[in-house]
């Protein structure tokens, strides 16, 4: 069996996402995770809220086999197995099944602009009525200058791919307003990353 592959940034910002998840979340629920990448959120989140349950998804088929190998190792009971979903195929599921939490990490900015409408509205046909959808990632806002780093990581993005970029905080929420949602709280986290929470009432 071939090692997973191992995200340094994941290992590092596991913590502060965690510590804010739980500052927000009640004791239990169902969570689907979107763009899993390496496994290493899922794992640990389904460690530390045991609680929840988790469905994990990756758009690369390939990369099921990080999620799998981590899900077993860790001998994890509340993680369901990992599913092929690309955001921008709606609908996600044939059926509306309701989640708590819908996640989505360091996805929006290595994506086409169009996969932010695709998961703000797929969020919003999956959410209970309380359930949130909890962003994480960079990004630019009209009332905060930019920096250094971010910019620089912006136009690495956009010279890797054109359709990738930190997105505007006033566009992704002009996209979640047409899909239902709103933000509710913004939370600042380490290396210039945001932890946003979206949901169908406003703030909480
Ligand atoms: C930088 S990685 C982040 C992975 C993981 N969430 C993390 O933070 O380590 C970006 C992820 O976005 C996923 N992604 C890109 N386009 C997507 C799409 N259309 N639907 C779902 N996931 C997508 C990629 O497969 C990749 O897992």
């Amino acid at each position: 069996m071939s090692q997973p592959d191992f995200s340094p940034s994941a290992d590092r910002n596991k913590h502060p996402i965690l510590d804010t998840l739980r500052t927000l979340l009640p004791v239990q629920g169902r969570a689907l995770e979107i763009a899993s990448g390496t496994g290493q959120h899922v794992q640990w989140f389904a460690q530390q809220l045991p609680g929840w349950t988790w469905q994990p998804t990756e758009v690369h088929r390939g990369a099921l086999y990080n999620i799998e190998v981590r899900v077993a190792e860790a001998e994890l009971d509340n993680v369901l197995e990992a599913q092929t979903l690309d955001v921008c195929k709606e609908p996600w599921f044939a059926e509306a099944t309701p989640y708590d939490l819908v996640l989505c990490i360091n996805m929006l900015h290595i994506a086409p602009w169009a996969a932010c409408g695709a998961l703000m509205r797929g969020a919003a046909r999956h959410l209970t009525p309380s359930g949130v959808l909890v962003t994480y990632g960079p990004y630019f806002e009209t009332a905060v200058p930019p920096t250094a780093s971010n910019l620089e990581f912006d136009q690495s993005l956009r010279a890797h791919d054109a359709s990738f970029g930190i997105r505007q905080l006033d566009d992704v929420q002009n996209e979640a307003a047409l899909a239902g949602l709103q933000l509710q709280a913004r939370h600042a986290l380490p290396a210039n990353n945001l932890l946003l929470v979206w949901g169908s009432n406003p703030g909480r």
